[in-house]
């Protein structure tokens, strides 16, 4: 069996640049070359200054540090990748389809068509292509078939390694994996192939997590997968609102139900709604799979949760407005967070931009602060809903780098990430520059509700009855 010495991966994003620095430091033997189209995101991995790296997560910059030109390359030369690799590893985004046939819930695979279709093109030798997007369960029939009718006659083996990490623990996650999937064909080659890729993982996982199946499990398990994690937040948010009315309280409530070792206690923390890029695609991308399959009960069962998570981000917003009296025309609001969770610069679905919008249409002033996410994002996020005037955007909408600012003066405060920091503010000091009642909405259950009670402001915590 031939050992796998060059190894290239299309798309440096939050998945392909961690997983690829990872696989670097821990396997110094073979050379990583990790690609993208994005000039400036290659620029950015390049950058002689590890503050400037193009992703945010803890523990990374040192593994770039320790991997990157002794066998970790950043490029924008595809070709030239593809062409020296033995493994190809696709990691390009692959979002909700915004335009025809399954539009707003399938998988829009043109981005991973077109890796195929460059490999196909450039590659003179045979290669193990492996996918690392999330993908539709089925996938791997169409790679095959572009790459085996519009090649140069090599041969290729396609295999599914999914990967699970979460952003803010991505380093932790890869280093640590709970298991690492890889699916392949059940033939001589796809087994040879399959053991190929155990082996870079078995440089530093233990045997025993390393999974192998066939394709579609391997495939269809990474949907599952998310589908399960987003269906517990939809279910003990479902529960928090609930808790509200008759005086349960929702963290007593996950901490009674996580100590039964058969449901586990994590994944628990009610919150003003999931985010992140994945979570709501998936899901989308799983009804829609079920659906068109015919299996309609089953894709309305996954449509639910996306439908609570919908709900409980407008149910807070709402909260909002009608404890400010119904109305927060020109009123200051202080947003504490901005990123989809902590640890990340990743903004993409949180629910700050859908609780902001429902403000921003009750005519609101939103300041916001959050410790790494830059004001071009926050518009650029508000502006791609399509739903808000840009000029009151602008007008509305103030960012500032210091918390207190950002909070001085403010009819309301609103949690919306848990960044540690927040809980850790002086809080008599925020409460004596606030406007009166001092209003704190927190959606992430991260404040002392005693302490703040105390002080005088007015609270509501989701999930608990205030
Ligand atoms: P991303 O948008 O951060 O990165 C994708 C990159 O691919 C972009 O930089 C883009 O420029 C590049 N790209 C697209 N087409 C290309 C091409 N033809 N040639 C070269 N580069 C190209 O996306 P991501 O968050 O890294 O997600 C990638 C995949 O991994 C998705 O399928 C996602 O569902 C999955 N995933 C993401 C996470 C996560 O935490 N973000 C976790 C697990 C799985
Ligand atoms: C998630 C999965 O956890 C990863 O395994 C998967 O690889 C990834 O999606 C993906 O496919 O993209 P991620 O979205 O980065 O990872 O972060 P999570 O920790 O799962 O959080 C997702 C959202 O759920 C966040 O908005 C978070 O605040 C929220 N959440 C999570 C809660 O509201 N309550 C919880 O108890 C847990």
């Amino acid at each position: 069996m031939k050992n796998i010495t060059n190894i290239c991966c299309i798309g440096a994003g939050y998945v392909g640049g961690p997983t690829m620095s990872v696989i670097a430091q821990k396997n110094p033997h073979i050379k990583v070359t990790c690609v993208d189209l994005n000039e400036a995101r290659i620029n950015a991995w390049n950058d002689d200054n590890l503050d400037n790296l193009p992703i945010y997560e803890p523990g990374l910059a040192e593994v770039v540090k320790e991997a990157r030109g002794r066998n970790l390359f950043f490029s924008t030369e595809v070709d030239e990748a593809i062409d020296k690799a033995d493994m190809i590893f696709i990691s390009v985004n692959t979002p909700t389809k915004t335009y025809g046939e399954g539009k707003g819930k399938a998988a829009d695979l043109k981005y991973i068509e077109l890796c195929a279709r460059q490999i196909a093109r450039v590659a003179k030798d045979d290669k193990i292509i492996v996918e690392k997007s999330t993908l539709p369960v089925k996938t791997a029939e169409a790679l095959k078939s572009i790459l085996h009718n519009t090649g140069n006659g090599v041969s290729y083996q396609i295999l599914s390694n999914p990967e699970f990490l979460a952003e803010g623990t991505a380093i932790q996650d890869l280093q640590n994996a709970d298991r690492v999937l890889i699916g392949g064909d059940d033939t001589e080659e796809g087994r040879e192939a399959m053991q190929q890729l155990v082996n870079i993982y078995a440089s530093w996982l233990p045997q025993e997590r390393i999974l192998t199946t066939n394709v579609w499990s391997s495939e269809l398990s990474k949907l599952v997968a998310n589908a399960f994690l987003a269906q517990r937040v939809s279910s003990i948010n479902a529960i928090s609102e609930l808790c509200e009315v008759t005086g349960a309280d929702v963290s007593e409530v996950s901490r009674s139900i996580g100590m039964d070792s058969r449901i586990g206690s994590k994944f628990l923390k009610a919150s003003v709604g999931f985010g992140g890029s994945c979570f709501q695609k998936d899901i989308l991308n799983l009804v829609y799979i079920a659906s068109s399959l015919g299996l309609q009960e089953v894709a309305d069962y996954w449509e639910q949760v996306i439908l609570m998570n919908d709900y409980q981000k407008h149910r807070f917003a709402r909260k909002i407005v009608k404890t400010l009296y119904n109305t927060v025309a020109d009123k200051k609001i202080a947003f504490l967070g901005w990123a989809f969770k902590k640890d990340t610069n990743d903004t993409r679905e949180s629910a700050a931009i859908y609780v902001a919008e429902k403000l921003l249409q009750e005519q609101a002033n939103i300041s916001i602060y959050d410790p790494k996410v830059k004001k071009e994002q926050i518009i650029t996020d508000l502006e791609n809903l399509g739903t808000l005037d840009p000029e009151a955007i602008h007008k509305r909408i103030t960012v500032v780098s210091n918390p207190y600012e950002a909070m001085k003066e403010a009819h309301a405060v609103a949690i919306l990430t848990e960044w540690d920091e927040f809980a850790a503010y002086d809080w008599q000091k925020v409460y004596d520059n606030m406007m009166k009642p001092a209003f704190i909405f927190d959606g992430r259950g991260i404040l002392d509700l005693k302490n703040l009670t105390k002080i005088g402001f007015q609270l509501f915590s989701l999930g608990k009855s205030n």
